[in-house]
């Protein structure tokens, strides 16, 4: 379903259907083994995942999202192929701050490795702030693996503040020893 294109140096940003999910398959996998190379200190939570393993679990998650009313997949085309692309979706307002009452989150932000820093992000996130206006939505969110250095230099360009710091560690095997606890 073709709703929105613009074209500027070749690349045309046009909205997915929820049946062009399988076209984003090779760029999630270039996503995957960017982040697990970025990333080794993660190793310790487990075995990294195949590109095509990871492909399913994430592929799943995007036929979910994409039912939610005013979710969104857009893709950055050249000479006909997808070389980016940026999913979306909306989830409930911020309590401590007066945000409106969905807030947008970016599940996914890529662009194959040959097509970084020609502008594509740039055109995708542009292409993402238009579908929300019209849909009223005010504020966007994106989570970002804390070694991505040049993602968090992008987002952090656009004007997105540093929001929640996320953990993720494993569960011990056995009680921890006194000894590994903070004294009172
Ligand atoms: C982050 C990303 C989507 C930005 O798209 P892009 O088309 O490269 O970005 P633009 O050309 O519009 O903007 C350039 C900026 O993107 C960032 N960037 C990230 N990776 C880059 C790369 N390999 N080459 C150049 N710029 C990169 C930099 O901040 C750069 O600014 P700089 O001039 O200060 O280096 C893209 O680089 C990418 O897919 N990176 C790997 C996947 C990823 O980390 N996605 C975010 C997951 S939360």
């Amino acid at each position: 379903v073709i709703t929105d294109r613009s074209d500027r140096g070749g690349i045309s940003i046009r909205r997915g259907g929820r049946d062009e999910i399988p076209l984003l398959q090779p760029l999630w996998e270039s996503l995957h083994r960017h982040h697990v190379a970025i990333a080794p200190h993660l190793r310790q939570l487990g075995d990294v995942r195949s590109p095509a393993e990871s492909w399913a679990g994430r592929a799943k998650l995007y036929q979910e999202w994409l039912d939610e009313p005013d979710a969104f997949v857009l893709l950055a085309e050249h000479a006909g192929e997808p070389v980016g692309y940026a999913v979306v979706h909306l989830r409930a307002r911020e309590e401590s701050w007066g945000t409106g009452d969905r807030i947008a989150e970016l599940e996914t932000l890529t662009v194959l490795p040959a097509y970084r820093g020609r502008g594509i992000g740039g055109l995708l996130v542009d292409a993402v702030y238009e579908q929300l206006r019209r849909v009223g939505v005010a504020q966007l969110g994106v989570s970002v693996i804390s070694s991505n250095r040049d993602a968090i230099r992008f987002y952090e360009r656009l004007g997105l503040l540093p929001f929640v710091i996320s953990y993720l560690g494993n569960v011990p095997r056995v009680p921890r020893e006194p000894a590994d606890r903070e004294q009172p």
